[in-house]
């Protein structure tokens, strides 16, 4: 670890959250807008937010969400489904509405009941994708079960990322929340039109620990995290300050009812702590000085945009994740890391 005692940074964004709606919007947004500039907001709602419409709907309900005081700007991407409308997507990214569109593979995970069933179902509209610059984000696992599940994103690479990347050489792709030193080699291999976000829980813990004493339903989520060996090659990506990777949490808050359950749900809510726990494993890795460009740089390159104009400083100074963030509703989440004590404030 480094002995620097704080360490300031151009605002950082989040490149991959989940927001829900109505009372659990309300308990996580306030997180997320306390640390980041902009985030990427994914669209697997109930239903999906498939058009341009629903899109500027939702934004709508974040703006009202938002804490007075904080600035916070959502970027919607538009859920692909068999039928998704291009002309739609295009219009809703020329009018700013659409930032990108997100490809989760039916049934891979939360709310993908209604995602692509077969890649070539969507070669239309990835070609008009290409054409405007819309970038396609990527849940980068098969659905195939027969793969094993900790196989699934290294199969995705062969089966589908590989040969889409060759089919639409102009596409710009974000190879979502990796976890396997697979992913990470592969998206060296490419151009600076592949990215990929890591998640800071798939910086932090392996495989093992979900299984560590019994059970732990909170650091579940998909893909599911792997073993050491990936988490290792994870850090060292992050740390790099290679513009291929930058930071997206993956934040996906779910009631501890939903985590604690026969059949919990996948999802990790890390949004409480997530600016924080990130500057620990760079700190960890003596890597504070590559923080900015994963954090706050290497994203709105890769998106087009310019980096945040203000700064955000974090102090070396001990505080403890909350246990539990209460919703409205009388639900509660638990956050990444709950009741531990981190070494990071954000000031
Ligand atoms: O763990 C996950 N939770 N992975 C996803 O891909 C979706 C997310 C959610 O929406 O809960
Ligand atoms: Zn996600």
């Amino acid at each position: 670890m480094s002995n620097k005692e704080s360490l300031t940074i151009r605002r950082p964004d989040d490149w991959h959250i989940h927001l829900r709606d109505g009372a659990m919007l309300e308990a996580a947004l306030p997180y997320t807008a306390r640390q980041f500039g902009r985030a990427i907001v994914m669209p697997n709602l109930a239903p999906p937010v498939t058009g341009s419409q629903a899109a500027a709907a939702y934004r709508e309900r974040i703006y009202a969400a938002l804490p007075d005081g904080l600035k916070f700007e959502p970027l919607m991407t538009a859920y692909l489904t068999d039928k998704s409308d291009a002309n739609d997507l295009a219009q809703g990214f020329k009018h700013g509405v659409f930032t990108a569109a997100k490809l989760y593979p039916a049934g891979a995970t939360t709310n993908s009941d209604s995602g692509v069933t077969d890649i070539a179902n969507i070669h239309g509209v990835l070609e008009k994708m290409e054409e405007i610059g819309m970038p396609l984000l990527v849940h980068g696992e098969v659905t195939d079960p027969d793969i094993d599940i900790f196989d699934r994103e290294h199969v995705f690479i062969h089966r589908v990322m590989e040969p889409t990347l060759n089919r639409f050489q102009g596409l710009k792709v974000v190879f979502e929340h990796i976890t396997t030193a697979a992913a990470v080699d592969f998206v060296r291999t490419q151009g600076p039109r592949v990215g990929a976000t890591i998640t800071v829980h798939h910086l932090m813990i392996n495989r093992s620990d979900i299984f560590r004493g019994g059970i732990r339903p909170h650091m579940y989520c998909l893909p599911v995290a792997k073993r050491e060996q990936h988490r290792l090659a994870l850090r060292e990506a992050a740390t790099s300050g290679e513009a291929h990777f930058f930071l997206g949490t993956d934040t996906a808050p779910h009631t501890v009812s939903d985590k604690e359950s026969a059949c919990g749900c996948a999802g990790i809510f890390s949004a409480p702590a997530a600016l924080e726990l990130y500057a620990q494993v760079f700190d960890e890795e003596r890597a504070l000085d590559q923080f900015e460009a994963f954090a706050s740089l290497n994203g709105p390159a890769f998106y087009g945009l310019e980096p945040n104009g203000e700064t955000v400083t974090l102090k070396r100074e001990d505080w403890v994740v909350p246990e539990s963030v209460t919703v409205a509703d009388g639900s509660a989440v638990k956050p990444f890391m709950a009741g531990e004590t981190l070494s990071w404030r954000l000031v």
